[in-house]
């Protein structure tokens, strides 16, 4: 049986997607067993055909950094990681973003690059893994290249595309996904999603979430 095949509401088996968008809000969608629909799950899949539930929905609790309490967590362990491993010390550019800074930087970005650039590199509000609390901009202090296509060359990069899967991290805009993430390259840009998704992620040498899970493509917004 396929991945898409098997996705299951409850105990139901759906075949196709269709359906398992109306009953979403009831009934939380798993696939492998992850809940992709629950704002508030670690593995919830945000993207531009899957706004969060509420669209203004912010994290419960938050950790030492602007991130969700597990994400700040798993940040801090894989911060040290990396300063042991003497490849820099890592900071978060931009963690949570509530809707209304989100619809900022989307009209900011959109104005400055144009309707696709600008929708290519920031999502709407209530569409963007920032709201959740799960997604870090990630950075190194002396590194440069902040938010930059050319932070993939940094030493903190590599280090980050080696190992964030190991404290739950995944890169959640590779090179060349444009297509299916409906996003630019995006280094800078690590989504916690636990590490029993991480690892089997990284197991399965599985690059780009939606794929991995049997998704549809997510190009654009739904008109
Ligand atoms: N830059 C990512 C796609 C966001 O705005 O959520
Ligand atoms: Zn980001």
């Amino acid at each position: 049986m396929s991945l898409a095949l098997s996705i299951a509401i409850g105990t139901t088996v759906v075949l196709g997607g269709s359906s398992a968008l109306s009953a979403a809000a009831a009934t939380p969608t798993t696939v492998l067993g992850y809940d992709i629909d629950s704002a508030s799950s670690l593995t919830v899949v945000v993207n531009k055909t899957r706004p969060l539930t509420p669209v203004t929905y912010g994290p419960a609790e938050f950790g030492a950094v602007n991130l969700a309490k597990p994400a700040a967590d798993a940040f801090a362990r894989m911060r040290h990681g990396m300063s042991k491993a003497g490849d820099g010390d890592l900071y978060i550019s931009s963690g949570y973003r509530g809707y209304y800074s989100q619809r900022a930087i989307y009209r900011r970005d959109v104005a400055k690059l144009g309707l696709l650039r600008g929708q290519r590199l920031a999502a709407k509000p209530g569409y963007s893994e920032h709201q959740t609390g799960l997604a870090a901009d990630l950075a190194a202090y002396g590194q440069g290249c902040v938010v930059k296509v050319c932070f993939s060359t940094t030493k903190a990069s590599k280090w980050l595309v080696a190992n964030a899967w190991r404290y739950g991290f995944i890169l959640r805009y590779p090179q060349g996904q444009t297509k299916v993430t409906g996003y630019q390259f995006e280094p800078w840009h690590y989504r916690f999603v636990g590490k029993t998704l991480s690892i089997q992620m990284h197991k399965a040498k599985a690059t780009v979430l939606e794929t991995f899970l049997g998704l549809p493509p997510a190009p654009d917004y739904v008109p």
